[in-house]
């Protein structure tokens, strides 16, 4: 795939993925088509698209997207392959419905959930087992913002949720301020910048050159307002978008943003 802009010389592809979340009925398909039928249209060959509908839909909205111009992931995964786990989804399953992808460790996961480190770390495992990219994601609260301990947070939640296998394997790495989800708020520029510059300095650190290779996206009430700006800073490989995924009108804004860098 021939990439363009900034990254034509470095061999990350950009990623705009969506996470639909709990939102998301047969109806709602129809967004996949769409979305589907106008990358197809705009050939577009700037970045890689992801949608992670809710598991229900995740089967058939594959089916939706005919033209392939669209991966799919899950939100969430159990670490076992199969057995006594009511109410779960192992990552086998998830490929089974057509997943490439699944979205590891969301603050929304951690936070309602009860989601450790320890436990994202064996979920990542058995994205790996079933070859699925994890799309793994970290970020501070409001309050350790404002103590000033947002970086060391961070990094302790990379550190903690990589499995050592990370280097022979896909990861994405998503930066999701908790503070900034769905709340219309955003960190500035240079918050985004020096968080991704010490995410890539983490991963160098653990995995050596292949942490040079792992796409880090930014997550947090983007917008297309705001898109090409944060799309535009050093070590920001990608989004990972909420609440404007779920229209295509406002989706692909987004996306367009990747071709005006
Ligand atoms: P919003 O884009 O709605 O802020 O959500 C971000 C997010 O949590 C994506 O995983």
């Amino acid at each position: 795939m021939p990439i363009k802009g900034r990254f034509m010389n470095g061999t990350i592809v950009p990623i705009i993925a969506g996470n639909w979340k709990m939102n998301g009925l047969i109806e709602q398909l129809a967004e996949i088509s769409n979305l589907d039928n106008m990358l197809e249209q705009m050939q577009h060959k700037a970045g890689h698209i992801i949608i992670c509908p809710p598991a229900t839909l995740l089967n058939m909205a594959k089916k939706c997207a005919k033209y392939g111009q669209i991966s799919f992931g899950g939100q969430n995964c159990h670490w076992e392959e199969r057995g006594a786990h009511t109410g779960d989804i192992s990552a086998e399953m998830l490929a089974d419905c057509g997943a490439l992808y699944v979205i590891l460790g969301h603050s929304e996961r951690r936070m309602e959930h009860g989601e450790t480190d320890e436990i994202v770390q064996k979920k990542v495992g058995a994205a790996f087992r079933a070859k699925l990219t994890p799309i793994i994601c970290v970020g501070e609260s409001e309050k350790e913002r404002k103590a000033n301990m947002a970086v060391e947070k961070v990094l302790s939640q990379i550190k903690n949720s990589l499995p050592s296998e990370a280097k022979n394997n896909k990861i994405i790495i998503a930066y999701e301020p908790i503070w900034a989800i769905g709340t219309g708020l955003v960190p500035t520029l240079d918050e985004i910048k020096e968080m991704h510059q010490k995410i890539r300095e983490q991963l160098v650190n653990l995995f050596g050159e292949h942490g040079m290779q792992y796409p880090i996206l930014y997550g947090g009430s983007m917008k297309p307002d705001n898109a090409k700006n944060i799309l535009s800073i050093k070590n920001v490989n990608g989004g990972l978008v909420g609440g404007a995924s779920l229209k295509t009108s406002e989706f692909i804004k987004i996306i367009k943003a990747l071709d005006e860098i």
